[in-house]
């Protein structure tokens, strides 16, 4: 699965923000956010930011009597799915209850392997009826005689339906089971659901599933676990001036009734129930064929009549054929449907033969999208494409190996988008997106391991606890280290193996290791130091990761458990010491370059890594290692002389390298603040993207801690003398901003140059900013600026501006019709220096007439991130709060959110005060699903208090020299 969100340039940052605090006291400083970008943060359904939990324990609830196998999560063995027969009739119109609900009819053929007199199956929120007294019938198939049907009942706590039959099953015998039922299409996101939209002010629905991760049980009776493969022949049932589509293609579709279809689908491949997709709407599709498979893309009518689904088209056909080769196994299917839909609340789910989507994850307008949109479209679509063969072909047995599935789809969805825009050096983006990303998670003493014991998964909650940050991005960022070390050409070859060898079945992940291995033995150009699963084991077993230590002098390389919270304790124990076997490649002054290993070590000796004289020595180059990297100071200031004289010998990732690396380190006291904002000072001829990305990312704690203070002068003046040739670079480079940099980065770079300058005071981007923004009033009809700069732009403008550019905007806001476009005027419009006006905006969310309830919260968080606004937000929620709670309580997570958005620049004891004294005041009333972030609020609190104290002076001394 792909999930995401949209977000804006200022949502984002405060979003990711969100993340690191929700699993900390601290605000790492190793956040990367992206620009009008969309990350697949593929975590928690509806919510910017991944629930992190240690590695879940619980096991079911103790008042289920244990010794009987229908009390237990997972499915006894005895009884194995052989082939399904499902008709299902959704009805899209309410009925007198307001109902909407589907009917079904569903025939399983199974076989028995252990004798058994009960038959166990998963079954949630169906309604059967009743034949002959009971829920389903029993047949054998082949001549076999199945025992009669004792009584049937629901266990609603583990989800099943079980048979209670009057003698046993015979081994090796087939039994079919048949059942009809009515289900509620519901708007919940899960099983067969509904998707409601509005079109020319007429409501429309659509049926469609989510059946990751156990929810097809919703939608009919099933093992619904992954090892539990089937083939599947689905039947909808619907009106004729519909569509239906499901994973395989139609075989047929009749008219029985005037007005409606019965359609056949092709019987499926052995597959997993959680990748079966079914869907009924008026949706329409633009289609090519390639290599004699039919793609598709569907979309509403107007969006495809609009040409939104002709880049994913574009996409689609060469992505396949990428992976096609990648895995040098064939398309798995006759077709390959994709389908983006209104208000899907995940961002997308591999179904396999018809993958869902977000709309804004598939659908493109070259008119109002950002380049940022384009880059989420090809990345998710490639991810998504990449589980057809690595998750859907080849499926992990259980929900505990979820990290190879999605670690690995996040990995290879950079090589096949970059296959598809090869000249948007996408590869490279890994290490901010997913690399840098998950250490300031990994970095935590609240970690957990990649890879969780099978039997401490069991119930559904277990299973979506799974879906975090590290399960997708260090499960990325590990398995690029080992194609790495392995060679990608090696990592292929075992690749395929493994996935000709398992095809239609299932595994663990060992059992790619042991793939991996023969490859490597068969050959010899590539050595290991030990075998693949001895390397993988301290990676994926233990917890965090390690910073090397260099000491060029002595060339000792040394190891340490890396943890941004230096005065932390880690609790959870590791079988290996939090020691790692590590691939070490480094650069030495531009000329030579060495590749060896860190062998499991403490310390260890290299010759070659020591220094004389005026050369330096770089490590991890291209941060294909998931590690930090620490020198002596002495190399450390070499490393920065090459950069300010020369610095296109150090490769453009590892110049983000050092400024990340440093931040981190000086955050965890490996090395001083001053050191890391040493690491800044190239910056000034500096035009690539990831090094200012890096140091954006990294100094935005800064800019949070200390835009209060008398810091804040001399930083915005180190800024704004660092971004003006930026600027300039891109002035020159759009021809004084009238057209869009060739390539990606450089359009996101050129965001970077307009943002960082415009709020750092550069009197010639302000003004910019608002002549662009006068420019569209002047002619509201017709917006000058471009998708990518709208963010941006709009803020400026409406910073600088008073309450007519503030009231246009608004007014653009209340009648815009994309929400992309909306969502960006919102976030704008918290950007304003008058504190009436901010003070009106807040007032209005809580007006779902004028803010959406769902937009309230971020709202709110918005204007807290303006430095202006922070204090009206903060007193807006304390003097609100009971309100706030009635209106949009509940389960909304969008409440941590608020807490942590309102609390995130507080750094004083008086703040802390104040945070303590909301606790005390509200405790009747609650704080719900805010409760962890109030505790993690305070916490960050005392942490921001202590490293403010600790660094103000020497941080205001550095501005101050380096203004
Ligand atoms: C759908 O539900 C409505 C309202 O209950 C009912 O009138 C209609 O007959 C149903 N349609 C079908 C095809 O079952
Ligand atoms: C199923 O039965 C329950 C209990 O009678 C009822 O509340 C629910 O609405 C029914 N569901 C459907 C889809 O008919
Ligand atoms: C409905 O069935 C008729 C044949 O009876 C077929 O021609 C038509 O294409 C079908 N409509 C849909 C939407 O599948
Ligand atoms: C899709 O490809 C066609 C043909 O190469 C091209 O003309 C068109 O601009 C592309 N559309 C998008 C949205 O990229
Ligand atoms: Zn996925």
């Amino acid at each position: 699965m792909a999930q995401g969100f949209f977000i804006s340039k200022a949502l984002g940052i405060v979003g990711i923000l969100f993340a690191i605090a929700s699993v900390s006291t601290i605000i790492a400083l190793s956040v990367v956010y992206s620009q009008e970008k969309e990350k697949n943060l593929e975590a928690s359904k509806t919510t910017p930011s991944a629930p992190i939990t240690s590695a879940p324990t619980s096991s079911a609830p103790t008042t289920l009597d244990q010794s009987v196998p229908w009390n237990r999560y997972r499915l006894p063995k005895s009884l194995i799915p052989v082939h399904y027969k499902v008709t299902l009739k959704p009805n899209l119109t309410k009925d007198d209850q307001g109902l909407y609900t589907f009917w079904g009819q569903s025939s399983v053929q199974f076989v028995c392997k252990e004798a058994t007199n009960v038959i166990i199956i998963h079954s949630n929120k169906l309604n059967y009826t009743m034949v002959e007294g009971h829920r389903v019938s029993l047949r054998g198939v082949n001549g076999s005689q199945p025992p009669g049907i004792d009584r049937t009942e629901l266990v609603i706590p583990t989800q099943y339906l079980v048979v209670h039959l009057k003698g046993n099953l015979v081994v090796n015998s087939h039994y079919e089971m048949d059942s009809t039922f009515v289900g509620e299409l519901a708007d919940d996101l899960a099983g067969f659901y509904r998707s409601e939209y509005e079109e020319d002010g007429i409501k429309k629905v659509v049926a469609t599933t989510q059946m990751q991760a156990a929810d097809a049980r919703k939608s009919f009776p099933c093992f619904d676990e992954p090892a539990m493969k089937a083939t599947f022949d689905i039947t909808l049932i619907h009106s004729s001036n519909l569509n239906a589509i499901s994973n395989m293609p139609i075989k047929s579709s009749v008219s029985e009734s005037a007005g409606w279809n019965t359609t056949a689908f092709e019987t499926t491949p052995r597959m997993s129930t959680y990748l079966l997709a079914y869907i009924v709407s008026e949706f329409k599709a633009v289609e090519k064929k390639q290599d004699d498979v039919q793609i598709r893309i569907w979309a509403r009518p107007k969006a495809i009549d609009a040409g939104h689904g002709d880049y994913a088209l574009n996409v689609t056909g060469p992505i396949l054929s990428f992976f096609a080769q990648h895995y040098n196994t064939s398309y798995p299917l006759p077709k390959s449907d994709q389908i983006g839909l209104p208000d899907f609340n995940a961002g997308a789910m591999e179904n396999w033969g018809l993958v869902t989507y977000r709309e804004n994850s598939l659908l493109y307008d070259d008119l109002s999208s950002s380049i940022g949109n384009k880059e989420r479209v090809v990345t998710v679509i490639a991810h998504e494409l990449a589980h057809q063969w690595f998750g859907n072909l080849v499926t992990v047995a259980w929900w505990n190996d979820l990290w190879l599935n999605e670690g690995f789809a996040s990995y290879v969805e950079y090589l096949g988008a970059d296959f598809a825009e090869s000249s948007w050096k996408l590869k490279d983006l890994i290490v901010l997106n997913e690399v840098y990303r998950v250490m300031a998670i990994d970095a935590l003493a609240s970690s957990h391991p990649l890879s969780t014991p099978a039997n401490e998964v069991n119930t559904p909650a277990q299973i979506s606890e799974l879906f975090d940050s590290i399960t997708y991005s260090k499960g990325a960022s590990v398995l690029r280290m080992l194609s790495s070390f392995l060679t990608e050409d090696l990592f292929k070859t075992g690749l395929a193996s493994y996935l000709h060898a398992f095809s239609y079945n299932n595994t663990v992940y060992l059992d790619l290791w042991t793939h991996l291995q023969e490859a490597v033995d068969n050959q010899t150009a590539v050595k290991l130091p030990a075998s693949v699963q001895t390397i993988m084991d301290r990676w994926i077993l233990q917890m965090g990761f390690p910073v090397l230590t260099l000491n060029t002098v002595t060339g000792v390389l040394s190891q340490q458990h890396f943890l941004l919270d230096p005065t932390s304790n880690v609790s959870r124990p590791s079988q290996f010491d939090y020691l790692w076997i590590a691939p070490v490649s480094a650069l030495k002054s531009g000329r030579q370059n060495y590749s060896t290993w860190l062998n499991g070590a403490k310390t260890e000796t290299f010759e070659d890594f020591k220094v004389t004289g005026n050369d330096w020595i770089l490590l991890n180059i291209n941060v294909t290692g998931y590690y930090l990297v620490n020198y002596d100071e002495a190399n450390w200031e070499r490393l920065r002389n090459q950069l300010e004289t020369n610095s296109s010998v150090i490769p453009v990732i590892n110049r983000a390298q050092i400024i990340h690396d440093g931040f981190d380190l000086a955050r965890a006291k490996h090395v001083s603040t001053t050191l890391a904002l040493d690491n800044t000072l190239f910056l000034k001829n500096e035009v690539e993207y990831m090094p200012w990305q890096a140091a954006l990312s990294s100094l935005s704690y800064f800019k949070l801690m200390f835009d209060r203070s008398e810091v804040n002068g001399p930083m915005k003046n180190y800024m704004k003398k660092q971004v003006t040739p930026l600027f300039e670079y891109f002035k020159n480079l759009t021809h004084n901003w009238t057209q869009r940099p060739p390539t990606l980065m450089e359009q996101y770079n050129e965001v970077n140059a307009i943002s960082t300058a415009c709020s750092n005071g550069l009197q010639e981007c302000g003004e910019l900013a608002s002549g662009l923004f006068r420019e569209w009033m002047n002619d509201s009809l017709h917006n000058p600026i471009h998708p990518n700069l709208r963010s941006t732009i709009y803020c400026n403008a409406i910073s600088r501006g008073g309450e007519e550019e503030w009231n246009f905007a608004w007014n653009q806001y209340r009648n815009a019709t994309l929400v992309t476009e909306a969502d960006k005027l919102r976030s704008a419009l918290a950007c304003s220096q008058e504190l009436w006006i901010l003070q009106r905006y807040l007032s209005y969310t809580l007006d779902p007439n004028l803010i959406r309830k769902q937009d309230a919260t971020s709202t709110i968080t918005s204007i807290s991130s303006n430095v202006i606004g922070q204090t009206l937000a903060w007193d807006f929620v304390r003097s609100n709060w009971k309100k706030l709670f009635q209106d949009y309580g509940g389960g909304s997570f969008s409440f941590s959110n608020l807490i942590q958005g309102v609390t995130q620049r507080f750094s004083t004891e008086f703040e802390l005060k104040q945070l303590e004294q909301f606790k005390e005041e509200n405790k009747d009333v609650g704080f719900g699903s805010g409760t962890r972030a109030l505790e993690q609020a305070l916490e960050r609190t005392k942490a921001n208090i202590k490293w403010v104290n600790e660094n103000k002076a020497l941080v205001l001394e550095w501005f101050t020299k380096n203004q």
